[in-house]
C-alpha cells in the first residue's frame, strides 16, 4: 500500500517529531514525512533536522502581514510536497477555519492534557494548579476551537504530590511519544471514521 505523506508543523523542541521519525524506522508506522514546516526560525526542531534526509524548513510568521497570508505560504509548501495530513506537533498557533476547511479532516494535534480539561497554553501547570491526581495526553483532529477536536486517542497519566511543572511535563511527554505515532498508524492504515465528534477505530480485519 502507498505510504500516506504526512507534513508536519512545529514551533519549538521537536521530541514529537522525532518519536514519529523513530516509530516510521522502526516500522511501526507505516508513512513518509514529505516536510517538516517550523513558524519560528529559532526552533530547536529545525536543528534537529540538521544532516537528516527530510526537506524541513522555516516560513517566519512575522514575515507576513496576516495570518491569511502566513497560511498560503503553508499551504502552498504542504501541497508542494503532496502533503495527505498534516500533523501538528507542539505548533502553537492556531490555525484559521480558512486554513482547517483546505485540509478538513486531515489535520492532528497533540495536546498534553486529557481534553477537554486545561486546553490552551500551559497545561501540565494548569493541571497541578488545579490540584487533579491524573492527568495525560490528547490525540484529536483540529477544528478551529482551541483543543476541541474530535478526539482520537487518550492516555492517562498519574500527578504525583512531589511534582513540579517539570518532572510532569516529562512524564506526560513519555506518554505522548507512545500515544502520537500509535494515533498516526491507526489512520494511515486507513482505520479511522470520524462522524461528527465522535471518532472510531475499525479493528483489523
Ligand atoms: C508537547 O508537550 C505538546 O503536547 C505540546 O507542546 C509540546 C511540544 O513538545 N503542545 C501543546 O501544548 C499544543 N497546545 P515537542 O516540541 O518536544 O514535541
Amino acid at each position: 500500500m502507498k505510504k500516506t505523506v504526512i507534513g508536519v508543523l512545529a514551533s519549538g523542541r521537536g521530541s514529537n517529531l522525532q518519536a514519529i521519525i523513530d516509530a516510521i524506522q522502526a516500522g511501526r508506522l507505516d508513512a513518509k514525512i514529505g516536510v517538516v514546516i517550523s513558524d519560528n526560525p529559532e526552533a530547536n526542531v529545525l536543528k534537529r533536522m540538521a544532516g537528516v534526509d527530510i526537506q524541513a524548513l522555516c516560513i517566519d510568521r512575522r514575515l507576513f502581514a496576516s495570518r491569511r497570508q502566513f497560511e498560503d505560504a503553508v499551504a502552498e509548501e504542504l501541497a508542494i510536497h503532496h502533503v495527505e495530513l498534516v500533523v501538528l506537533a507542539g505548533f502553537m498557533r492556531i490555525l484559521s477555519q480558512y486554513f482547517i476547511d483546505r485540509f478538513a479532516g486531515k489535520i492532528m494535534n497533540i495536546h498534553p492534557s486529557l481534553l477537554p480539561a486545561f486546553p490552551g497554553e500551559n497545561a501540565q501547570a494548569q493541571a497541578l494548579a488545579y490540584g487533579v491526581k491524573v492527568t495525560g495526553c490528547t490525540v484529536h483532529f483540529v477544528d478551529a476551537g482551541m483543543d476541541t477536536g474530535p478526539i482520537i486517542l487518550q492516555e492517562a497519566v498519574p500527578v504525583l504530590g512531589t511534582d513540579t511543572v517539570e518532572t510532569l511535563s516529562e512524564r506526560i511527554l513519555h506518554a505522548e511519544h507512545i500515544l502520537y505515532p500509535r494515533a498516526l498508524a491507526l489512520y494511515c492504515a486507513g482505520r479511522l471514521t470520524a462522524a461528527g465528534r465522535h471518532v472510531n477505530i475499525i479493528d483489523k480485519e
